[in-house]
């Protein structure tokens, strides 16, 4: 096997949500292995962050305002990034999320959630990646290459409990994936490849308020059902999901489109028995 197989040298990379904990972590691998990063996030200063850390490692960097959810701003952050190098290699679909007036709860029955909370979680989880694909894919179009990699969830496969939007958006994000994958490669070409990735349980801001009791920090009843269902017998950290995503983004996957991988640590092979 040769170091070819997962070259990337050189390469232009623009990653959505960049500005947090997992997709800032594939930023800063992608970084290190030669490419230029271009660190998109609605917040400035998250943005700016990541940038800042990629450059003072020695990579190369620039920080982008985008909000995924906005074709202008999508179309502002792709004109940066091909002023500043002229083309986009890669494009990471990393902004998503849940939303805690999108779950369900001993306060919050399903028939109760308010319609603006599902539409939001709907809207970033879903039109975040279609949007800034719509854009950045067009680039690629013209360039006859590129890969996309979304960001799915184990929610995707089955639903968990409680988080209705989050899983009817992550579902259609695996969809979204292998319909991209088909219409780009038949349309334009066969080297623009599509693929998802998706995450086991990662502690997180956003999902930490389900996984742990706010006051003690112990695992809530849903935190050890989750331990108790994932064979690795644990969660997951950003690192795990580097090897999994440069494999997707080289050219050691030329012949790999469509496919969404499960990055959870056995937890969608276990029936829970
Ligand atoms: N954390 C987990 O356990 C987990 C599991 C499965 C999937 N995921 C998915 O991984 C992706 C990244 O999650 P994370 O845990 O790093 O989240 P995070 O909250 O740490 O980061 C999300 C980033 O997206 C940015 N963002 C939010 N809305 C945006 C918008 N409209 N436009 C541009 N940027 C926007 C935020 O400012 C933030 O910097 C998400 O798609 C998430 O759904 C996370």
């Amino acid at each position: 096997m040769s170091d070819k197989l997962f070259d990337l040298t050189g390469k232009v990379a623009a990653l959505t949500g960049a500005g947090g904990v997992l997709i800032s972590m594939m930023a800063k691998e992608l970084a290190v292995r030669g490419c230029k990063i271009a660190v998109l996030d609605l917040m400035p200063a998250a943005a700016q962050k990541v940038a800042d850390e990629i450059k003072a490692a020695g990579g190369e960097a620039i920080a982008v305002v985008c909000n995924a959810l906005d074709k202008a701003s999508n179309e502002a952050a792709a004109a940066a990034v091909i002023k500043q190098w002229g083309r986009v290699d890669i494009l990471v679909n990393g902004a998503g999320g849940n939303k805690k007036e999108a779950t369900t709860s001993p306060e919050m029955s399903f028939f109760d959630i308010p319609a603006d909370a599902l539409k939001f979680v709907m809207e970033l989880n879903l039109m975040g990646s279609v949007l800034p694909s719509q854009v950045f894919g067009k680039i690629m179009a013209a360039q006859k290459s590129g890969t996309i990699i979304n960001i799915s969830s184990m929610n995707s496969f089955r639903p968990l409990t409680r988080i209705i939007g989050y899983s009817a958006a992550k579902a259609a994000i695996n969809n979204f994936t292998q319909w991209l994958a088909v219409h780009l490669a038949q349309n334009y070409s066969p080297n623009i490849r599509v693929n998802a990735i998706a995450p086991g349980f990662f502690e997180t801001a956003q999902n930490k308020f389900l996984l742990r009791d706010e006051k003690t920090g112990a695992l809530t009843a849903r935190g050890n059902q989750i331990i108790g269902h994932t064979p690795a017998g644990r969660f997951g950290v950003p690192e795990d999901l580097l090897g999994a995503f440069i494999w997707l983004c080289s050219p050691s996957a030329s012949f790999v489109s469509g496919i969404v991988v499960p990055v959870d640590g056995g937890f969608s092979a276990f029936s829970g028995v």
